[in-house]
């Protein structure tokens, strides 16, 4: 019986890391699974726990008002030396490019336990950008052991960093095992469609809005490059745009950071409520943004997650970055980078709101980032 340990702290990592909790846990008689989360997020977290009915057996709980890198990185070392010292698992599994996966691979290598990197190999071999995450995910690719790379291009950056060829699994990205598995809930769910309604109303923005064929632009922000003058240039365009289609909705439901949210409160006022078109909300939980995903007609964003889930639901995506680790559905055409200038944003999304045809080469629906068996895959691998 080999001990794994899970370890995961934001909202990202937990939606990807999820699936695999639970795939795991399907071998009892081979694994032990202990979970143990970081808090880095602690609402935005405890909404994706909640969900998949994960109780973690580690909580070190290390969230602060405005933390800094230093305080996340200090905070996550010395709470793993604890865990890792009571728990002694064989092996850690970590995910992607956030602080605590590095942080987390740190201290499991200070102790000599080997590292499995899930969503190993996203290269834009530019340290700043997305900053601090590419340097996070070298760092992590460096001290892992197993390499779980979601596409075959993520497997090609490992071996140019001379990782050897047996040490990568080719796994698709479990984020689409997420994806998929909210797809199939929300389809088989007549009932659990009502209750999103209900949730999303409840958050501010009523669906049956859409009804008469109107279209939706959801728009996520939260890069810690683009902090200051990159979100300014965003929330201006987006008030532009909401003024030049009164007939379109915009929501936003905005991160907890409070440096994304000075922005907004910069360009839109203090009351973020009855704004017309222009609808601010909470961070909603995973199941009813990805129904609202599903009803979008356009998103921007600059998260690195969205990118994956969108393109498979057919939905084009304007991304306000310079940069992506994620080509793979640019090359299919799919997704767009826009960077964060004022003229770019409001051109695009223009664009694709007035020319039918432009749009309807954006979205079509590509997988290029999973077929839902990546966690299969992991086990798998574990396994041998
Ligand atoms: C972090 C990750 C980023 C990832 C993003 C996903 C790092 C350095 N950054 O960025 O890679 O893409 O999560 O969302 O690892 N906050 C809350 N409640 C929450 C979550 C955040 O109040 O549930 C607020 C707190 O004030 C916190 C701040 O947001 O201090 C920043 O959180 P932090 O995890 O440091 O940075 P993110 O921007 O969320
Ligand atoms: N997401 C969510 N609620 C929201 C916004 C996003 O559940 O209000 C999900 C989204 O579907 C995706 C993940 O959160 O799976 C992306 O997280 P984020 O953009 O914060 O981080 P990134 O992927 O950029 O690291």
């Amino acid at each position: 019986m080999k001990k794994i340990m899970l370890v995961f702290g934001t909202r990202p990592e937990a939606i990807k890391m999820a699936p695999l909790v639970k795939e795991f846990q399907k071998y009892p008689d081979q694994f032990q699974t202990l979970v143990c989360v970081t808090g880095q997020h602690r609402e935005m977290l405890d909404q994706v726990l909640n969900i998949f009915s994960i109780v973690p057996d580690y909580d070190l709980n290390i969230m602060k008002q405005g933390q800094d890198l230093y305080d996340v990185t200090a905070r996550v070392l010395t709470g793993m030396r604890e865990v890792l010292t009571e728990a002694r698992p064989d092996v850690v599994l970590v995910h992607g490019d956030t602080t605590t996966s590095t942080v987390a691979a740190l201290a499991a290598f200070y102790q000599q336990i080997p590292v499995g990197h899930v969503e190993a190999g996203l290269r834009t071999h530019n340290i700043y950008s997305p900053w601090p995450e590419e340097m996070n995910r070298q760092l992590t690719g460096r001290i892992a052991t197993w390499h779980f790379a979601p596409t075959a291009l993520s497997r090609q950056n490992l071996l140019e960093e001379n990782v050897e060829d047996k040490k990568i699994t080719v796994t698709g990205n479990t984020v689409i095992d997420a994806l998929y598995w909210v797809v199939k809930k929300i389809k088989e769910d007549l009932s659990l469609n009502r209750e999103l309604e209900g949730a999303l109303a409840a958050a501010g923005y009523d669906v049956t809005r859409l009804s008469g064929g109107k279209k939706l632009v959801l728009i996520t922000g939260h890069r810690r490059e683009n902090f200051g003058d990159g979100f300014v240039h965003m929330c201006t365009a987006i008030k532009d745009l909401t003024q030049k289609y009164p007939d379109v909705d915009f929501v936003y439901p905005m991160h907890l950071n409070p440096n994304v949210r000075k922005p907004i409160h910069e360009v839109f006022g203090e009351n973020l409520a009855n704004l017309g078109n222009m609808f601010f909300i909470e961070p909603l939980e995973y199941l009813s943004f990805v129904y609202l995903m599903e009803k979008s007609a356009i998103v921007l964003t600059d998260s690195g997650g969205i990118q994956e889930e969108a393109p498979g639901l057919g939905k084009p995506v304007l991304v306000m970055r310079d940069t992506t680790e994620r080509p793979e559905a640019l090359d299919a055409g799919t997704v767009k980078l826009v960077g964060t200038a004022y003229h770019r944003i409001f051109n695009e999304v223009s664009a694709l709101l007035d020319d039918q045809q432009a749009y309807e080469k954006m979205s079509k629906a590509i997988n290029p980032y999973g077929d839902g068996m990546a966690c299969g895959r992991i086990i798998d691998k574990c396994l041998e």
